[in-house]
């Protein structure tokens, strides 16, 4: 998949293994990025492995921008949904750069796993659209928009029984933020500026460097959507600059393939609307429309959502002095039955690729509920009958004897 270069790499000395940051000692260098360099520590007392991320000094170059993006850590933490990347720590190191600490990821990035894979089968895309439309849609409802949705910034991590779908994490949330120009801040001369970051999944309006709300990530898991069934990104051009004023400007098409329902291009190319008014206006009309093109992806009956704990639906039980986050591990989804024939997604589930199967359909009989067992109809009525007649008999021998007393008397 060609892409443009990364704008910026880390000048910064590496910090040293054995250094300690905060509670945990780093262990190792994973690697640097366009926001931060990456290492890998652990807690020396009990063991727990993390991820600490060393922001670049040019991104958090602004102390109030600083301060957002704690606030957004904070409030996305306290979301605690499994699909975004728990954070539970924030310093600054000796040379003066920031610094964050995560829950450490097994698995790999969207980027990579697409780079392997080259492109995914309909549904399989759509499993994974619908995961980040669902942590979105927490997020969204927190008012923290993410800004920097990209495959980089996924984590496709295997689920506890190494099945398809893996379980989605976003990463960075609120870090672009971080690259917002402020007051008095000299603006950036090249075209590969610091404030672009990425171009390639940026919306128009983000182009633009207008203000940015939910539906500027709704463009965003367009490009995402694009990307998984194609293979490629919607606009690739060397310039930066000429990426963004495609983005403003060029219409997109998807290539047509019969293997995609019609309705998940039209979906797709909805999200991908120059105006924020002709998109989905929010992630749950994303994850409805997902939904109704695939039946299966609808929750069946006990989805751990917002709307069925506000529904009054099952919810699990936490204590009440239970303020540790979002479980490390979360619990495996239920089981959905696969796109059953028929469906929009029927069609699809033979072309998901080998590492994307859809999971076995689950026969419907098998989830309806057991009718009760008839109720004793007969033998009851046999019983009744039984005692009318004991009481009939009862009664006649009762008037028979009094019967035959009056007469007695009377005879006398
Ligand atoms: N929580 C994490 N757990 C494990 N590895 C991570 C984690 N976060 C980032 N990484 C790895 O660190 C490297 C740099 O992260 P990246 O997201 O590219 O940085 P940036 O956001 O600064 O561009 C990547 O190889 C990525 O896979
Ligand atoms: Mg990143």
């Amino acid at each position: 998949m060609a892409r443009g270069p990364t704008p910026w790499k880390s000048s910064c000395p590496d910090v040293p293994a054995g250094t300690m940051l905060g509670e945990y000692v780093v262990r190792r260098r994973i690697d640097a990025g366009g926001m931060g360099t990456v290492y890998a520590g652990v807690h020396p007392l009990i063991g727990k492995k993390v991820a600490i991320k060393l922001i670049h000094p040019h991104v958090a170059q602004n102390p109030e921008n600083i301060h957002r993006f704690k606030q957004e850590a904070m409030v996305v933490n306290a979301i605690g949904d499994p699909g975004i990347v728990d954070i539970f720590g924030f310093g600054e190191y000796e040379d003066g750069r920031y610094y964050f600490v995560m829950e450490y990821l097994r698995g790999e990035r969207l980027l990579e796993f697409l780079k392997r894979h080259g492109k995914l089968g309909a549904f399989a895309a759509g499993q994974l659209l619908r995961l980040l439309a669902l942590s979105l849609a927490a997020a969204h409802a927190k008012g923290v928009i993410h800004r920097d949705l990209k495959a980089e910034n996924i984590f496709l991590v295997p689920s506890n029984d190494g099945h398809w779908p893996p379980r989605t994490k976003l990463l960075d949330f609120g870090l672009a933020k971080l690259l917002e120009p402020f007051e008095g801040a000299e603006q950036p001369k090249t075209r590969q500026g610091i404030t672009l970051g990425t171009p390639y999944y940026m919306s128009p309006e983000q182009c633009r460097g207008k203000p940015v709300d939910a539906r500027s990530d709704i463009y965003a898991l367009g490009v995402l959507g694009f990307e998984m069934l194609t293979g490629r990104l919607p606009f690739i051009h060397e310039d930066l600059t000429e990426v963004m004023h495609m983005h403003l400007r060029e219409k997109v098409t998807l290539p047509p393939s019969p293997d995609r329902p019609p309705l998940l291009d039209e979906l797709i190319l909805g999200c991908l609307e120059k105006s924020p008014e002709d998109r989905p206006q929010d992630m749950h009309e994303v994850i409805s429309a997902l939904e109704m093109i695939f039946p299966p992806l609808a929750p069946m009956s006990m989805r751990n959502s917002a709307s069925d704990t506000d529904a009054g639906g099952p919810q699990i039980s936490t204590p009440d002095d239970d303020d540790s986050g979002p479980l490390q591990t979360p619990v495996a989804p239920p089981p959905e039955s696969g796109p059953a024939p028929g469906t929009p997604g029927g069609a699809d589930a033979a072309v998901v690729s080998p590492d994307a199967p859809s999971l076995p359909h689950v026969p419907s009989e098998t989830l309806r509920v057991a009718p009760p067992p008839p109720p004793p109809g007969p033998v009851v009525e046999v019983e009744g009958a039984g005692r009318g007649l004991g009481l009939f008999l009862s009664g006649f021998f009762l008037g028979l004897l009094l019967g035959m007393g009056v007469l007695y008397l009377i005879m006398r």
